[in-house]
């Protein structure tokens, strides 16, 4: 099989690196990663040059295998998203290739974030690869189907302490100097590093968790039972094959929910609720050290394979802890997500595909719930037409042969076929795969899934909405979920009376829950329900998590009044987010 990534400019057909020694510096004050990184390379084809992705780097020298004498690289013209390739002369006999390099202050990848006057607290960084991202911090083949192993040796300041996406230190070194090693082959959206003032907690034989200091007890709380869960997801799919499952909280300004990076699971401080509400993030990260981690999606057109199946991994997770009804309630929340991506993009719109079509654009535009969903629901529709016991069966195989490689869609189909499909025609006819593939929109056979909780809920918006609300006495005991439902099926149209009622009734805008105040606030906005003005702005100025950001300015510029508030908001909070949300942002908001 010719392997090609429409978003590297490696030549990963040719030469492959097996193994990277990292040796960086990281200064706070120049806002620069510097140092060197030797790769270890297979080249077997013979190839006369390796060719490597890097964006805003600056490089400094390059050497072959250890030699005194630098040799000669060449770095190509900026292409937009991908950055420049750096193609450096080698030998066949050539083993390893170091490169001296320093990042750029605006790597696009990192985050340098830096206490306020005011503020008793130390510096943080951290790092998002995912998905083509590792490059503005590492040279490297910034591709999901080359696979390594590394080390690394981080000097970081003494009063900090470095974590990486590999074996962690438990307390800070005297000198700032941490050694990691990541014996597994991973791909380089993996790769990640964290340095700030953390503190460790152990939770179990395996598990435990990394924060400022702060926050850590909250965090331990609420992420209790992470061992149980662990367990869980082993008697499901079988053996966790990474050592230890820790997660680090980050500052709010972490632009996702949650990123699965081997061993070290980094978590938006978002999913804190206090009543471990939202775990279910963290059996989803937990469920990609299967779904991606072992078995990764070849490139960016495939992501589906990392989110379909982690999606489907994370609701059998919680299936088993927390029972079926619990389930449905996800299962049908994200149903909605489905529908409504389905219906912001259009159903003939091929980004509502499976297989993605990527190529010259950024990954990222493609990367909506679709994968996650639709990608779910696929599964969902095949457990349902072959029964869960052989669908286990060969859920546990596929995790097991296809470890620590790299799988794309038309491979998956082919195995599919071999182990499940057997030319029974029949079963082709129903479960409709190349429809829920390569065609647009929700194909007709969908599994569908009811959830008698939230049918509970709808007689309450029901008899709210008519009046009756002293009728209304179920919602004491309801989770986070059925007040999801609850605020996403909330009447669009609310008079300022209404709304006054609802807030004052049900006390949304002084909820301490993310995903509730962002939902209410959807309603605060579209209502221009100005008293709460306030509480949206510190919302969208304290957290950076772009799966609340975008629908909230989304909704915001529906008016030009709304827009000019965006605007506003938006210049004071921009400094604050990481470049994945603010490069989201400035393309919906127009901004340069
Ligand atoms: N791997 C993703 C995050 C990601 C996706 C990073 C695409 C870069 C590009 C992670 O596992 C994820 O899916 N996070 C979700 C959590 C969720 C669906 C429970 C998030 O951040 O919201
Ligand atoms: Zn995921």
């Amino acid at each position: 099989m010719k392997l090609t990534d429409p978003h590297s400019f490696s030549n990963l057909n040719e030469v492959v690196i097996t193994h990277t020694d990292l040796n960086i510096e990281v200064d706070f004050i120049s806002k620069t990663i510097k140092g060197f990184v030797c790769h270890t390379i297979n080249n077997f084809s013979g190839t006369s040059s390796l060719v490597l992705d890097t964006r805003d780097l600056k490089i400094d020298k390059v050497i072959l295998d250890g030699n005194a004498i630098p040799t000669e690289y060449e770095i190509g013209e900026k292409v937009q998203h991908l950055g420049q390739s750096l193609s450096i002369g080698v030998l066949p006999e050539t083993k390893s290739v170091t490169i001296y390099y320093s990042s750029s202050p605006e790597a696009a990848a990192v985050q340098w974030l830096y206490p306020k006057p005011d503020e008793d607290k130390q510096p943080f960084l951290f790092t998002q690869s995912e998905a083509i991202l590792a490059r503005t911090w590492i040279p490297c083949q910034d591709t999901p189907s080359v696979k390594f192993s590394y080390e690394a040796r981080v000097k970081v300041p003494t009063e900090l302490m470095a974590v990486m996406s590999a074996s962690n230190p438990t307390k800070k070194s005297e000198d700032g100097i941490y050694i990691f090693r990541m014996e597994q082959a991973i791909p380089s959206y993996l790769l990640a590093l964290a340095v700030g003032d953390l503190a460790f907690k152990p939770l179990g034989k395996r598990t435990g968790v990394y924060a400022e200091s702060d926050i850590i007890e909250k965090a331990a709380y609420e992420f209790e039972m992470m061992e149980n869960m662990l367990e869980a997801a082993e008697e499901l799919y079988g053996p966790y094959r990474w050592e230890r499952f820790d997660v680090l909280v980050l500052p709010p300004s972490f632009p996702f929910g949650g990123m699965e990076n081997p061993r070290l699971t980094f978590a938006t401080p978002t999913i804190i609720a206090g009543d471990r509400s939202l775990v279910s993030l963290i059996a989803h990260e937990l469920a990609h050290s299967w779904s991606g981690n072992l078995v990764t999606n070849a490139t960016w057109n495939d992501f589906w394979l990392n989110e379909g199946f982690t999606v489907y991994f994370e609701r059998r997770i919680m299936e088993k802890l927390e029972g079926k009804d619990y389930a449905d309630m996800l299962t049908l929340l994200g149903y909605q997500d489905l529908l409504d991506t389905v219906k912001s993009l259009g159903d003939d719109n091929m980004d509502t595909c499976l297989k993605l079509k990527l190529a010259g654009r950024d990954p990222d535009d493609g990367m909506t719930y679709i994968a996650y969903e639709k990608g779910y629901f696929f599964l969902l529709t095949i457990e349902n037409l072959i029964g869960r016991e052989v669908w286990d069966a060969f859920l546990i195989g596929y995790f097991r042969n296809f470890a620590f490689q790299s799988m794309d869609t038309e491979r998956f189909i082919e195995i599919l076929n071999q182990e499940i499909i057997k030319n029974d025609k029949e079963l082709v006819d129903v479960l409709k795969a190349e429809d829920w593939i390569y065609k647009p929109g929700i194909p007709d056979n969908c599994q569908m899934i009811i959830s008698n909780r939230f049918k509970e809920v709808e007689k309450a918006i029901q008899l709210w909405f008519s009046g009756q609300n002293e009728q209304l006495s179920v919602s004491s005991t309801w989770s986070t979920q059925e007040w999801l439902h609850f605020i996403r099926h909330i009447p669009a149209r609310l008079s300022v009376e209404q709304m006054d009622d609802v807030d004052y009734f049900f006390k949304f805008s002084e909820s301490g829950n993310a995903e509730i105040l962002c939902a209410w606030f959807l309603h605060v906005i579209n209502n221009q329900y100005s008293r709460q003005y306030d509480l949206v702005e510190d919302f969208l100025c304290s957290v950076g998590r772009r799966k609340f950001l975008m629908p909230l300015y989304t909704a915001m510029i529906k008016t030009d009044e709304g827009k000019k508030l965006a605007l506003n908001i938006y210049k004071k909070a921009r400094p604050g987010y990481h470049y994945v949300s603010y490069s989201s942002l400035d393309g919906l908001l127009g901004i340069r």
